[in-house]
């Protein structure tokens, strides 16, 4: 089973370097160690999801609002929000062999990497990035590179709650990059030290109660990431005991993936109290009853890069198709990269042209790919396994009938379609 797993993490991996998905950052360089960068395709990928989670929670909600904050914010937000004293890990090292790990990350009755049982007192590492704002590096110019969006989120509530005229319940959603020092980055993109979050921090009168919040925010979650391609047999909803909970959180759920590597986290709901806004002296007048309190706050936080890993993860399936092997990566149609794939059966220029000309039609409407080398076989087959819903054959018969084939990829049905109907065919398609 183990051996299995891990031969699926490596054709994951191997496939999103192939077909330039994600690959290793600064490679001319030798690389820099558990640094991706997405390519044509991973960057689609990435802003498709993006796109649905923000459609989902922000644009189709009327109770939710969007804003887009800095990374570097003023240090004073993180010591009043406990992460300067308290955004540590504690982190071991092997005497012998001197890897260092997290120390609750591993059994410390045998190094994972040499054996021996000789370790160092664990000591407490901060992990969040440190930067100096301006030309001189002392003290007072220590600023952090942000290790969770949501921060701006909470010292702009004041901002948000005048300008959107937004009354409570409502929330607030942000997607950026974060930044965390970690000691041990690995499994791909699921640890790394530069990744991106996707967070909603939503506020309400505490009066109201809380549970209904948080119960209602992980039934919208488990909506959501069926809707993207995430396999719900794969999850887990982990509830996470007093004493492993994070500085701010009275109760979190961890929303856990089967990995190949092991059941991991994926996602996090939090029930951060007025905790943040607390620490931030701030506090909301309800405008009607001129009510004065702090706000409590449910927060879904999702990590962009194990997200994709997930869908990326689902999607992956291989079938036999007339004694050959056939890898199909099963992305829902709103995430996958590419929607239609354009391929004219022959290089001749009459068909060519043809194709080029429904090419450009479509890419007006719909992510849509050209591609003329290596045989029709090979040619579906790579669609394949990029994800492509559907692909579309212009033939020598096009010429004649005005019509081209459509594939489907999970069906491998094809439909043959006149070109002035496949654009209304893809809107209801697609
Ligand atoms: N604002 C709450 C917060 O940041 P977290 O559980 O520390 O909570 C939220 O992080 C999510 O961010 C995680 O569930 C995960 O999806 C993602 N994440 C955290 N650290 C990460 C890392 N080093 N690399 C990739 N994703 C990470």
């Amino acid at each position: 089973m183990a051996e299995k797993n891990s031969e699926l993490m490596d054709k994951i991996v191997s496939l999103c370097k192939q077909r330039g998905f994600i690959f290793p950052g600064s490679e001319i360089y030798g690389g820099l160690a558990n640094a991706w960068d997405f390519g044509p395709l991973g960057v689609e990928l990435k802003n498709n999801l993006k796109k649905h989670w923000w459609k989902t929670f922000v644009q189709e909600r009327m109770d939710i609002v969007g804003q887009d904050g800095g990374i570097i914010l003023n240090p004073k937000v993180w010591e009043a929000s406990g992460h300067v004293a308290g955004f540590s890990d504690e982190l071991i090292e092997c005497k012998n062999c001197h890897n260092r790990f997290r120390a609750d990350e591993i059994d410390i009755k045998k190094c994972p990497a040499c054996g021996k049982n000789s370790w160092t007192e664990p000591t407490k590492f901060n992990t969040m990035f440190k930067t100096n704002i301006g030309p001189t590096e002392e003290k007072s110019s220590v600023a952090y590179l942000r290790p969770e969006t949501a921060q701006a989120i909470f010292v702009d509530f004041p901002t948000i709650v005048q300008v959107s005229r937004k009354k409570l319940p409502f929330g607030v959603a942000q997607i950026g990059k974060a930044f965390r020092n970690e000691i041990t980055p690995g499994n791909f993109v699921f640890r790394t030290r530069e990744f991106e979050q996707m967070e909603i921090e939503y506020f309400f009168n505490p009066k109201d109660g809380w549970q209904k919040y948080f119960d209602q925010w992980l039934e919208d979650l488990k909506q959501w990431m069926e809707k993207v391609g995430i396999d719900k047999s794969k999850l887990n909803f982990r509830e996470i005991p007093d004493g492993e909970r994070a500085h701010y959180s009275q109760r979190t759920i961890d929303i856990e993936f089967e990995f190949p590597f092991g059941q991991k986290e994926l996602f996090g709901l939090a029930y951060r109290k007025d905790y943040d806004l607390a620490k931030h002296k701030i506090e909301y007048a309800d405008p009607e009853t001129n009510e004065k309190y702090v706000p409590h706050v449910i927060e879904p936080s999702l990590g962009v890069e194990r997200g994709l890993l997930a869908i990326l993860l689902s999607a992956y399936s291989e079938e036999e198709v007339k004694s050959e092997k056939r890898v199909v990566m099963k992305f829902t149609k709103d995430i996958a990269p590419i929607k239609v794939a354009v391929l004219p059966l022959s290089k001749k220029p009459e068909l060519e042209k043809v194709a080029q000309e429904i090419w450009a039609g479509l890419s007006k409407k719909f992510m849509a790919e050209y591609d003329i080398t290596g045989s029709i076989g090979k040619r579906y087959r790579r669609q394949d396994e990029i994800g492509t819903p559907y692909c579309v054959t212009v033939d020598f018969e096009t010429l004649n009938d005005q019509a081209v084939t459509v594939r489907d990829r999970d069906t491998m049905k094809q439909e043959r379609i006149k070109i002035d109907k496949l654009e209304a065919y893809f809107k209801s398609n697609l």
